[in-house]
């Protein structure tokens, strides 16, 4: 690896890309332990709570299971698993929770991938003993990159729109939704919202609008119509997401601030753009 992570997290959300080509070998017992107490120490700003467990394929317990991602993901043998009950607060905090693991395992060179859709959902359920009244929005795997990324990867990344990303002044607005926002023009916040336009989303639907004015930055959800078919909304995870990596960026820029559920209207919302957080300055 030519950078150095463990510096800076915008280094490291910069760096990070979606892996579904690994090494074809078990993950390490040094590298399952480091990201257990990742996993063990991280917390988020909503009260809900977001069970996971590193689950291996290898694992005599899971002999009989058939953990499967479609043929997506080559070469995996380890997984983090995630279940929630089933409410949009709770699909932030995971979206906040699992992206400071993600960047985590970027920084210490173990590779990852969202996956809320191409997974064996009923399998992987026995596994974690998902409840009645949980979902399992997300499956992780996690491993060592492959060389070189395999021909559905390549695929997948061409229909996803891989690492294309929006502009910066189509997802960040000023005072309302009429003026667009430019990043040279966004001060010292420029940063932490530029991270926010790279964060990985379901689909590469980048679903994330914010409007900043004198109090703050007011995160809005931008709806793609039919996303709900899972019973869940997994746009609610992406906005988590974003959250991670403008607070986590805000932070490393010293720049202080607090999460507030406090309704805000902005005149010129458009349809389907739903108010979900904002960022208080202090
Ligand atoms: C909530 C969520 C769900 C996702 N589900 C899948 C999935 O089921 N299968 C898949 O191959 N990629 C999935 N992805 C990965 C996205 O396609 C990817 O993050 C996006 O295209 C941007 O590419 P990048 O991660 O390489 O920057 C998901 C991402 C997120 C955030």
């Amino acid at each position: 690896m030519s950078i150095d992570l463990s510096k800076s997290i915008m280094d490291v959300i910069k760096y990070r890309t979606s892996i579904r080509t690994y090494d074809n070998k078990p993950l390490s017992e040094d590298i399952k332990a480091k990201l257990q107490n990742r996993m063990d120490n991280v917390s988020g700003p909503f009260n809900e709570k977001v069970r996971f467990e590193i689950i291996d394929k290898f694992d005599k317990s899971n002999e009989n299971i058939k953990l499967g991602t479609y043929g997506v993901i080559k070469g995996v043998s380890s997984f983090i698993v995630t279940s929630i009950e089933k409410n949009d607060e709770a699909l932030e905090q995971l979206g906040y929770i699992l992206e400071n693991i993600v960047l985590y395992a970027t920084s210490i060179g173990v590779g990852t991938v969202w996956l809320g859709g191409t997974f064996n959902k009923g399998e992987f359920a026995k596994v974690i003993d998902s409840k009645d009244n949980e979902i399992m929005p997300i499956v992780l795997p996690i491993g060592i990159p492959a060389e070189k990324r395999s021909f559905t990867e390549k695929m997948m990344r061409l229909v996803s729109g891989g690492k294309n990303r929006k502009i910066f002044n189509d997802i960040v607005f000023s005072e309302d939704f009429t003026k667009k926002l430019d990043e040279s023009k966004a001060g010292e916040y420029a940063k932490p919202l530029e991270m926010v336009r790279l964060a990985p989303s379901a689909s590469n639907k980048q679903p994330w609008r914010i409007v900043v004015d004198n109090s703050g930055f007011h995160f809005f959800l931008n709806h793609t119509k039919g996303y709900n078919s899972m019973g869940f909304d997994m746009e609610k995870i992406d906005m988590g997401i974003a959250m991670y990596h403008f607070e986590a960026s805000a932070k490393e820029l010293n720049l202080s601030g607090h999460w507030s559920k406090e309704f805000k209207h902005i005149k010129n919302t458009p349809k389907d753009t739903e108010f979900i957080i904002s960022w208080l300055k202090e």
